[in-house]
């Protein structure tokens, strides 16, 4: 599997003749691996109709930006957090100009704006709109904005002239993005993650938990491995999919998470421990099922080792940075865990927000550390791990 293995790529169609080859890049798309939905802007469903689309996707198509059906369902906000990827293609000169601009009077253009995922403009249009000094600045301004440009190629075109302006082939297209999410600032380093809940066992049947998904370290330790990192994840129980190309090792406790984790960190870069570990244990485990009666049943607890302070003292340290989860004064308290356990960076978020945080699929992070406190915007989690991994990376 390529790199575009598991990605969520949000397909943009614009009103171009070349949408005709939008269907077949969905089934590319798919063919990589990407799970793919499209957006249309009204023009390009004067080309292609939207049922094409929705059955080659098997997801709904997104074409209104104020239709309530659909922001019920998924708004364009919710689009633009759940894309790891925008690819609009075909991409008009008019949509680019509109872009450039910053307008969202339509559904493709508002998730363009909201998003945080990157973006890939597969150009098409006539070879003189191509060599327009509009259509050039338009191109030179995206470009400087961090837009990726895919094409166009040259050769015969729709109306009958020859010369640039064909949109990439869809197979050439899924080739250009593949690099997209193998960057290698981590090649050469090896990452230990810690993720999910551990449970502490109360007899065979019973245990203390969490409510920890494991989402954002499964999603740091893919955003790692694409960085080019030796990346190992160190998970409590999850529901997750194992990542690609991660060492996976699973445990249930917190004292089987030390452990693997000590095994694992030698001659390591980076720790992250994203894992909700539980604060304590059962003082005494009993090895048959416990009988309930009708009195109440006391629980003696005692106190579970701190992973991530265990591997700031060690004498070779990685890069060691921790998670606070908070409910209220985020920086002070991340500030706080910052100095008590030694580490070197904080990712803070506010677990009162329902909307971010334990099972979410979005997140809003401060990343506080020794230079000072950055917020980070609302993102989906994979977006997000991302961008912590280059802001950690860079700190290497
Ligand atoms: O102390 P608190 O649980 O708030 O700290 C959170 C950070 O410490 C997280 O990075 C978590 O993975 C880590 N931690 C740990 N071992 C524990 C408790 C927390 O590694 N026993």
């Amino acid at each position: 599997m390529g790199s575009l293995a598991n990605k969520r790529i949000l397909l943009g169609v614009t009103g171009g003749i070349a949408a005709y080859k939008s269907a077949d890049l969905v089934r590319r798309l798919q063919d990589a691996g990407a799970s793919v939905r499209v957006a249309m802007t009204p023009a390009a469903m004067e080309f292609i109709t939207p049922l094409t689309l929705q059955a080659l996707s098997g997801n709904p198509v997104h074409t209104d930006l104020l239709d309530t059906g659909a922001e019920a369902a998924m708004g364009h906000i919710e689009l633009a957090r759940w894309a790891d990827l925008l690819v609009v293609a075909p991409a008009t000169a008019d949509f680019m100009a509109k872009l450039v601009a910053g307008e969202a009077d339509n559904l493709l253009l508002a998730v363009c704006l909201a998003t945080a995922a990157p973006i890939a403009l597969a150009p098409a249009m006539n070879q003189g709109m191509w060599r327009k000094d509009s259509t050039t600045d338009n191109l030179d301004c995206l470009r400087k904005r961090g837009f990726y440009i895919l094409g166009p190629a040259d050769g015969s075109q729709a109306c009958g002239d020859i010369g640039p302006g064909r949109m990439l082939e869809p197979l050439a297209i899924v080739e250009a993005l593949e690099p997209l999410f193998s960057t290698a600032i981590l090649a050469g380093k090896k990452v230990v993650i810690t993720a999910g809940p551990t449970r502490e066992a109360i007899d065979p049947v019973r245990y203390i938990s969490n409510h920890s998904s494991g989402k954002m370290g499964y999603a740091l330790a893919i955003a790692a491995a694409e960085a080019g990192a030796d990346t190992w994840l160190i998970s409590g129980p999850t529901n997750l999919q194992p990542p690609e190309r991660v060492t996976l090792i699973r445990v249930t406790s917190a004292r089987d998470m030390l452990e693997a984790t000590l095994a694992a960190i030698t001659d390591c870069q980076l720790f992250i421990g994203s894992a909700a570990v539980a604060d304590y244990r059962p003082k005494c485990y009993v090895d048959q099922k416990i009988k309930k009666d009708d009195s109440a049943m006391l629980l003696e607890l005692e106190r579970n080792p701190d992973i991530i302070a265990t591997v700031a003292n060690l004498p070779q340290r990685p890069l060691t940075v921790g998670f606070a989860a908070e409910t209220s004064d985020l920086a002070a308290h991340a500030r706080k865990k910052l100095d008590a356990k030694k580490l070197d960076a904080v990712i803070a978020n506010d677990v009162s927000r329902s909307d971010i945080g334990f099972n979410s699929d979005n997140n809003q992070v401060l990343l506080v550390d020794r230079e000072g406190t950055e917020e980070l915007p609302l993102m989906g989690k994979s977006q997000l791990a991302r961008l912590l991994i280059s802001k950690l990376a860079g700190k290497l």
